[in-house]
């Protein structure tokens, strides 16, 4: 077991490490306790060895002594000889100074007491809580070997040991006792002088002694309770990986997650140790075990990682096409420079190469030298900054297939290389460095979102990130429901009868009326599709608001519903001749978004005037499913097609009297309309006929944690500016989630609970027969357990209803309170979406919806 800095500082981390070293001895299991020194203490004895005055150094040893022996006090541990001896022989180091022994050998000497005074104040800790802890010296253990390439530095401070299984040492520590402590990152040299392991050489040490010993298990705790599926920091979606091999975990270390140290996994991999890395504050959590045993899974993508200052260098030569040793000129140089390629591309004539900022502490006198040489021989050109993005997975080359979404995000993007490992483990491809915060979790969602990262296997997959260590959540304090009066009705309701939608009117009318603080827009539509609860209609057209409908049905419930001088939009997809015969012979203005319609049936349209659908080329919205526009999308009329579109109009006085056009669902960026409404308002200068401008709808409302939301004044600016530009067309929107998402929600009452591994999961009475976006969009809606809202929420749940599908999960690792049956738990956010896109499925019955008009 080794603990890191940050859990060895204090006396309630010591606490912990004695019950985690317990419990692994009531297991039976032999313990080798690896420590790191106190957290600060290597970088003050590092400073301390830069120190020219004694008595400076000598001040430093004593701040370092005071620190330990007042952690000793706090332990309750009265005097331990062991320290008393460190802390001498530091003196006398810090006394003498570098001069008899050379600079290095006194700076391994003296940075190597950070480790040798916190085991032993572990020793005298563990053994007085009733543990008998032996003190164990790590270079009686481990020896260091010499590489031909080895300078003096690399011996004597970034050193490798030697792991071939010794059974004498086994045979040794045996006889010590059962529970031993000792130190990380030290060794022994080979004139029996003390050295260093490097950076991350705590971790390594436990690896080397794993190996030497062939140990059960080797585990690393730290502060974080494993390796994700990417950086949290960037993406706090990011799921816990709870297994890898090697060679993944390996791939994840080296190209981005910081926790693990990729130097210590390979001396594991021969005598297959497995290593878990596990959170020190949170040992409940599972951590990521990684070892020898996880091929049976299917292939999936495991993480995506992003690393900076990357430095491209490009050779281009028509020599070298097909020219015997170019290649290992080249490459000549880059040795000389003492710079280490990474990634290579190649092509006839062209060479591209990266290097790792991080493993070359690149200065530009290195890459300057370099690109003189180089020069000789080729062409170069450096490019930098870059960022090199990388998806790790065993089998990558078979999941490209899955991996088409992903790509499709690079389209605007310079991508400057591309490499496929030849293990087939990675992916990577180097791009601009600015582009990345914004591209990662994006890049991220649309892994899960296409299979190739198999977020749903829970044998892989464990919580994200944000459901374990993330602030709290929404603000859901601000939403209606979550008001007290509003509560115990709710409360009242869900008693009564589940599942349940109910939605608050005033909601919808405070939406109606920020989104009528639009200046330039002179008619709204809500998109009924969102929500066709009559009171709803009813409601928005009291607002002011006209009705866009997609269906004959839905041209027949807003009839019925609202007063006749409401105006209708009737914009269907596909609509069969009689569906459009339907439109035609209501009040509703149709939009068509085809040739076949005017090409096959143009006597039905004739002396009509009608809307133009057309596809803008791209889609945009919160999900893949859920954009509209593009060569993928079904919907709208290509540019490429308008001119034969007006022939046929033309031909059959039909008048195109408006132009529209919706690129997706779920946008929370303002820009995204004036882009639109520009490109609308440019085709209409070259038809002529138009009066009107749509620009569909799309408006999006925070759906996850942390989104912001869609700023309405923005909005309003960016389509005044257009409007400058074109002040003769009316303009028309036509919103559905933004006017009644955060009005409704789902009341459903816990059914049971079900443990299964470390998983729990939660029942309820419904499930993707009531709300389908989860299963189908992996869309998240705050789930809350209405009758424990103020209990303390420590439970990690997945939220699944009855239906017979293992997609029926309405909210995946939520923290909630602990659940009894009957509670009643709220989905939020359900108003747009939710109701109208359930289903009967396995007869489950008809999900009831209530309104509250207050
Ligand atoms: N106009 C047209 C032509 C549309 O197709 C849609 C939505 C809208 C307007 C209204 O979009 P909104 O403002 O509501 O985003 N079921 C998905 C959303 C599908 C949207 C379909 N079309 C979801 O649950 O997210």
């Amino acid at each position: 077991m080794k603990f890191g800095g940050t859990s060895v500082a204090t006396l309630p981390r010591w606490k912990k490490i004695k019950e985690l070293a317990a419990s692994r001895r009531n297991q039976g299991a032999r313990l080798l306790i690896v420590v790191s020194a106190l957290s600060g203490i290597t970088d003050a004895l590092w400073q301390l060895s830069l120190e020219k005055n004694k008595s400076k150094r000598m001040a430093s040893v004593g701040k370092i002594d005071a620190r330990h022996r007042a952690l000793l006090a706090d332990m309750g541990v009265e005097h331990t000889t062991l320290l008393d001896t460190h802390i001498n022989a530091l003196c006398t180091l810090a006394e003498s100074g570098p001069s008899q022994r050379g600079e290095l050998v006194w700076q391994a000497q003296l940075l190597a007491h950070g480790e040798l005074l916190s085991s032993s104040l572990g020793a005298a800790f563990l053994t007085r809580l009733g543990l008998p802890t032996q003190w164990l010296d790590a270079r009686d253990c481990l020896s260091a070997v010499t590489l031909p390439d080895h300078n003096e530095r690399v011996r004597l401070l970034s050193a490798i040991v030697d792991t071939r299984f010794d059974q004498t040492l086994d045979k040794r520590l045996c006889n010590l006792g059962d529970v031993l402590i000792t130190q990380g990152f030290i060794a022994c040299g080979n004139n029996g002088q003390t050295v260093l392991l490097g950076r991350g050489g705590s971790d390594t040490s436990a690896s080397y002694f794993g190996a030497l010993l062939k140990a059960i298990r080797v585990e690393i705790w730290t502060d974080v309770a494993g390796m994700f599926t990417a950086n949290p920091r960037q993406v706090p979606g990011a799921r816990l990986l709870r297994k890898l091999d090697y060679e993944e975990a390996q791939e994840i270390a080296t190209t981005g997650a910081k926790v693990l140290h990729p130097r210590c996994l390979s001396p594991l991999r021969e005598p297959r140790v497995p290593l878990l890395i596990q959170d020190t504050r949170r040992p409940e959590l599972e951590g990521t075990l990684i070892g020898p045993q996880v091929h049976a899974h299917a292939t999936s993508v495991k993480a995506i990682s992003a690393r900076n200052g990357i430095t491209l260098v490009s050779m281009e030569s028509v020599g070298m096409w097909k020219q015997v040793g170019f290649l290992a000129d080249v490459f000549e140089y880059f040795r000389r420079h003492g710079l280490s390629v990474d990634l290579i591309g190649s092509a006839e004539t062209n060479v591209t190469v990266s290097l790792d900022s991080n493993e070359n502490l690149l200065n530009s006198n290195a890459l300057a030298a370099l690109g003189s040489d180089l020069a000789k021989v080729c062409r170069v050109k450096v490019i930098a900054p870059c960022a090199a993005i990388t998806l790790v997975g065993r089998g990558m080359r078979s999941m490209l297939h899955r991996l088409s979404g992903v790509l499709a995000e690079f389209d605007q993007l310079r991508v400057h290389l591309i490499s496929q490992s030849s293990n087939n483990l990675n992916l990577t491809f180097v791009v601009d460095e600015d582009v990345v915060d914004g591209l990662i979790p994006r890049l991220h969602e649309l892994l899960i979102t296409s299979g190739a990262l198999r977020a749903d296997d829970s044998a892989l997959f464990g919580a994200s990130w944000e459901s374990v260590y993330g602030e709290d959540k929404a603000d859901v304090s601000k939403a209606w429901w979550h008001k007290p009066a509003a509560r115990s009705r709710l409360l009242a309701l869900g008693m009564e009868v589940t599942p349940r939608y109910v939605y608050h009117l005033p909601t919808v009318r405070a939406q109606a009326r920020t989104l009528k603080t639009l200046t330039v827009v002179d008619r709204l539509h809500y998109a009924v599709k969102a929500n066709t609860h009559p009171a709803i209609l009813h409601a928005l057209a009291e607002e002011g608001f006209a009705l866009e409908c997609v269906s004959p049905g839905e041209l027949d419930r807003a009839t019925a519903v609202v007063p006749d001088d409401v105006p209708l939009l009737f914009t269907p997809n596909f609509a069969s001749r009689e569906d459009l015969k339907r439109g035609l012979a209501s009040r509703a203005t149709l939009t068509l978004d085809a040739l076949y319609p005017v090409a096959h049936w143009s006597e039905l349209f004739r002396g009509r005037e009608i809307v133009l659908r057309v596809d803008l080329g791209r889609g945009l919205g919160h999900h893949e499913k859920v954009r509209t526009g593009g060569n993928g999308s079904k919907f709208g009329l290509p540019i490429e097609h308008i001119d034969n579109f007006l022939h046929h109009a033309d031909t059959h006085d039909i008048v195109v009297r408006g132009l529209h056009a919706h690129l997706g669902s779920g946008v929370l960026d303002p820009n995204h309309w004036g882009e639109v409404y520009g490109q609308l308002a440019s085709l209409a200068e070259r038809i002529g006929s138009i009066t009107f401008l749509n620009i569909g709808g799309g408006l999006g409302v925070p759906s996850h944690p942390g989104e912001a939301p869609l700023d309405i004044e923005a909005l309003d600016k960016v389509l005044r500016e257009v409007k400058m530009a074109y002040p003769h067309y009316h303009l028309w929107m036509e919103p559905g989630r933004y006017l009644v998402a955060d009005a409704g929600v789902l009341l459903t009452r816990v059914t049971q609970i079900k443990g299964k591994g470390a998983w729990r999961y939660l029942g309820v009475d419904t499930g993707m027969n009531s709300l389908l976006r989860p299963a189908l969009y992996g869309a998240w809606h705050e789930i809350v357990n209405l009758s424990r809202l103020e209990e303390e929420a420590d439970g990690l749940f997945q939220i699944v209803g009855p239906i017979c599908e293992n997609g029926d999960v309405l909210g995946s690792d939520r923290r909630l309170p602990e659940p009894q049956e009957g509670d009643v738990m709220l989905i939020a956010q359900v108003g747009a979406y939710g109701k109208v896109m359930s289903s009967s499925y396995n007869l489950r019955g008809d999900t009831e919806e209530v309104v509250l008009k207050n």
